[in-house]
């Protein structure tokens, strides 16, 4: 795990991976993104209606990661996927399982509702202290965590699912295919 990557490094490489996953034109592999209107999947309805998708990673109108649940809640896009194993290995221990919340750390399907993107990331990037609790509860700065770092908008697109209402809880029984794009940006984010 060393060298670690600087916190800052770090943001700044996510926030621009999410932008061009959100930008028009073809990308490296040459696939355009599709943009998708109407409203044919009533499970991601209102801000977390995709708006496009590129390589198998959704996003809504404001560039936001987002995810995809068809087949009735049964299966999910590969990110949101991706963001419940992420989930499960680095957040749930406090978290508690399917981000319900726990006598340690609040529910993060609470506190997801109405948090964008970029608020999420520079709270997990750089953790947070609520200096008024009576408790001395601290959320850790994941900054220099390639393991959290390298998958932080497919753990947002997880929580955000379950935060909707869209996702129930437990492993999602399927997902779609895992795209080249997403082992090529992992490949090159954990080396
Ligand atoms: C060691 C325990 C611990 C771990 C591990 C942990 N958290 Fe936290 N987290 C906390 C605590 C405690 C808080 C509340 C901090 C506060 O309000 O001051 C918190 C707060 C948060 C908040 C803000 C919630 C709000 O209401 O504003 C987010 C978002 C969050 N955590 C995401 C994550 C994610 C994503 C992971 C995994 C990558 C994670 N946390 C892992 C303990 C943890």
């Amino acid at each position: 795990m060393k060298p670690a990557v600087p916190a800052f490094v770090s943001l700044v490489a996510l926030v621009s991976v999410c932008h061009a996953a959100g930008a028009a034109g073809p990308d490296a592999a040459g696939q355009r993104p599709v943009t998708i209107s109407g409203s044919a999947d009533p499970k991601s309805a209102g801000a977390s209606q995709p708006a496009k998708v590129q390589d198998g990673q959704y996003t809504d109108r404001n560039g936001d990661p987002t995810y995809h649940v068809s087949d009735g809640g049964r299966k999910v896009d590969w990110y949101t996927m991706s963001g419940y194993v992420r989930y499960s290995a680095n957040c749930l221990a406090c978290h508690g399982p399917d981000g319900l919340g726990s006598s340690y750390a609040p529910s993060l399907v609470d506190a997801l509702k109405g948090m964008d993107y970029a608020h999420f990331a520079g709270i997990v990037v750089g953790g947070k202290k609520d200096v008024s609790a009576a408790q001395d509860l601290v959320m850790p700065a994941f900054g220099e965590n390639r393991n959290v770092m390298c998958y932080l908008p497919d753990i947002y697109t997880y929580l955000r699912a379950r935060s909707d209402g869209a996702l129930g809880r437990n492993r999602p029984p399927e997902h779609e295919p895992k795209p080249a794009a997403f082992t090529k940006a992992e490949d090159a984010c954990m080396s």
